[in-house]
């Protein structure tokens, strides 16, 4: 199979190497990419926004599959026109993925399906949302209802606070147009877990969960960051929390967009918390999770592009799909400034070191430097790899995958120390 990967991050350099693995794989590119897929694959110099220029690669390679990454292509409509022209896309139409790129539809849609969610009230004035303020009391959260690339979420203590987020989103437009709606949610607290479905419209594979660090510093203190670490699997994962999750809130939201005539297709990312009274979805994201990705794809046992295919073409039924019982630690590296402003351009010196057994370093914002592919690649981004080490406990995952990031070294690098450490398995999420 000849294969398309689209977007640039940590998440795409661990498609393009699990899927580097299929003995089904005859050629690959990834349309953006960075110095890690340089190795792997031949990276196209196209961003993930270009549809029109991701539909024309497409063509251009006679891709067999089309792997789409973020969501910013499939919610303007990429997977609706590789269709149309009869090519196999892993990701979802531009109808199924106002899971993520509406929240109000998120909502509604779990609200008709039964699935548990925080209650929440969706409001396109400003005077209504803070006129309910008004009457509400205790912690809130605020969401602005389209994409905001992760940022469009506040949590606020009290409707002080609220009515503040509510103009932050609606008259400053802090979050441009994804904020002229907002949600206001209920606040919710307990551990958090990324939940993913491999999904063909109808069917779902088993489930396989990580979690992820947001913010920036040690004790999940300091802001909010596309991502800081991962591990999977959280030590609270279970067959029967598995088989919960599946029962109250896969399957429903796959019958409820089937019945809706826009089955769901590609990956299916539920943010879940666990509260006392059980999950609840605090956002679906109709892609795979980054840093998550680094630590599930080593997890896959069966092969990859059959898995994709058979979800782009409706046969789920026809593959099985295994996850290995092991554990990964992922643990991201980011250039000093992150999520502020930072410099970028300094060599990344032990990449070509041998580091433990079972890791891997997986490439976010890096480029290649002078000599090409045979120079020391170079910082490009805020987020710069994510480091992983995999082991048959938690604890000697996060030992390899620390030990292979101290051979790593460039100017500014900044990292936290307390990925998937005891203290903090179950409570990856807590808020500082
Ligand atoms: P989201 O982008 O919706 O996942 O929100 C980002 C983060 O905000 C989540 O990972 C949670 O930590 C937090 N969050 C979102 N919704 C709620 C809620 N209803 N109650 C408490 N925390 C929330
Ligand atoms: N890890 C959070 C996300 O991918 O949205």
């Amino acid at each position: 199979m000849k294969v398309l990967i689209v977007g640039s991050g940590g998440r795409e350099h661990a498609l393009a190497w699990r899927i580097k693995q299929s003995p089904n794989l005859t050629r690959l590119w990834v349309a953006g990419g960075n110095a890690g897929t340089a190795e792997l694959a031949e990276n196209l110099d196209i961003p993930s926004s270009d549809v029109d220029g991701l539909v024309a690669a497409a063509r251009e390679t006679a891709a067999d599959l089309v792997i789409v990454g973020p969501e910013v292509p499939l919610a303007l409509g990429l997977a609706d026109r590789l269709t149309e022209l009869g090519i196999p896309v892993f990701g979802p139409s531009q109808a199924a993925a106002q899971i993520e790129a509406s929240k109000g539809f998120a909502l509604e849609l779990m609200r008709e399906a039964g699935v548990p969610c925080p209650e929440f009230h969706i409001f396109t004035d400003q005077s209504s949302a803070l006129d309910y303020l008004k009457s509400h009391h205790g912690p809130v959260v605020v969401k602005a209802n389209g994409l905001a690339a992760g940022k469009g979420v506040l949590l606020c203590q009290d409707s002080k606070q609220g009515a503040a987020a509510v103009k932050e989103c609606m008259s400053d437009r802090a979050f441009g147009e994804a904020g002229d709606t907002v949600v206001l949610e209920e606040f919710l607290s307990g551990p958090e877990v990324s939940v993913f479905a491999f999904c063909d419209g109808e069917r779902l594979s088993p489930l396989v969960a990580a979690c992820d660090y947001k913010r920036l510093e040690d004790g999940n203190r300091g802001p909010n960051t596309g991502g800081m670490g991962s591990f999977a699997q959280p030590d609270f994962w279970s067959d029967e929390l598995a088989a919960e999750i599946e029962q109250r809130i896969m399957r429903p939201v796959l019958r409820a967009m089937a019945e809706r005539g826009s089955p769901y297709k590609g990956v299916l990312y539920a943010g879940l918390m666990l509260t006392g009274a059980g999950p609840k979805v605090l956002e679906f994201n109709c892609r795979l999770g980054d840093p998550e990705t680094q630590v599930v794809m080593p997890l896959l046992a069966s092969d990859p592009l059959e898995l994709m295919l058979a979800c782009a073409q409706g046969t789920l039924d026809e593959v099985s799909v295994r996850w290995e019982s092991k554990n990964y630690v992922g643990i991201v590296m980011v250039s000093g400034g992150y999520p502020g402003k930072y410099e970028t351009g300094f060599e990344i010196a032990g990449l070509d070191e041998e580091g433990p057994d079972d890791t891997m370093v997986f490439h976010a914002g890096t480029a290649l430097g002078a000599g090409g592919q045979s120079g020391v690649p170079l910082t490009a981004g805020g987020r710069v790899l994510t480091v992983v080490g995999g082991g048959d406990t938690l604890e000697i995952a996060r030992e390899r995958a620390y030990s292979r990031l101290e051979q790593i070294t460039f100017i500014g690098a900044r990292w936290r120390r307390d990925i998937s450490s005891a203290a903090n398995q179950t409570a990856a999420q807590a808020t500082g």
